[in-house]
């Protein structure tokens, strides 16, 4: 599969957040990522119903909506309602994981599981059959522009045997950059999450390449 390159619009200017996804376009991005955070589940507020909303109408690139709150099985549909077109959460933010997938999925959008570094990958075992992405971060989820967890190659690799002929994508976020793609995208991932990398490359369209493996 060709793999695809996600920019995360959390390094994206939020007083022009239009103009920066259609950048991301212009530059080769596949999809849009967007990292919803409670200031409960992570130590940082972002942006919520209303951004992915907004972007909707705008229809530049699929969006790829990555919940960081507590409870995701209160809001999923809300965001689904919104203009979503994936939905991913964290098993561990929830008390009904196999109720919020399948409100997901009853709305026809794209439904995944995330798993933090020191989250295993036992967790989301239960659900491989129901899911349409897995999402391994590579940093502790909460904020852009932290550094790439080395360890997480090993966790890619292992998620990738998991999914074996399963219809699921493996998605990586956090830290991806120029210099760790090409070791990424030899552990089988299929999208490829970057904010800092891409927003403040010199070159994107360029940075877009490598990350996609082009390059
Ligand atoms: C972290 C977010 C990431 C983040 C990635 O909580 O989930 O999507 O924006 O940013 P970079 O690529 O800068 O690590
Ligand atoms: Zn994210």
């Amino acid at each position: 599969m060709t793999k695809l390159v996600a920019p995360s619009i959390l390094s994206g200017d939020f007083a022009d957040m239009a103009k920066s996804c259609l950048d991301a376009k212009a530059w080769g991005a596949d999809i849009l990522h967007l990292d919803v955070m409670d200031g409960v589940f992570v130590p940082n507020i972002t942006f919520g119903m209303p951004m992915v909303k907004a972007l909707k109408t705008r229809n530049i690139l699929p969006l790829d909506v990555h919940l960081m709150i507590t409870k995701p099985e209160k809001y999923v549909g809300q965001f689904c309602d919104c203009g979503a077109d994936i939905v991913t959460f964290h098993p561990d933010a929830s008390d009904d994981v196999a109720g919020a997938l399948k409100i997901i999925k009853d709305k026809g959008v794209k439904c995944g599981l995330v798993l933090n570094p020191d989250k295993p990958l036992e967790l989301v075992r239960p659900y491989l059959d129901d899911i349409d992405v897995l999402l391994i971060m590579s940093v502790y989820a909460g904020f852009g522009g932290q550094k790439f967890i080395p360890e997480s190659l090993n966790k890619l690799k292992q998620a990738k045997k998991l999914i074996e002929g399963k219809n699921v994508l493996l998605e990586v976020d956090g830290g991806v950059d120029e210099t760790n793609a090409k070791d990424i995208l030899a552990c089988g991932v299929d999208i490829m999450v970057a904010g800092s990398a891409v927003y403040k490359s010199e070159n994107p369209s360029k940075t877009i390449k490598i990350l996609r493996g082009e390059i």
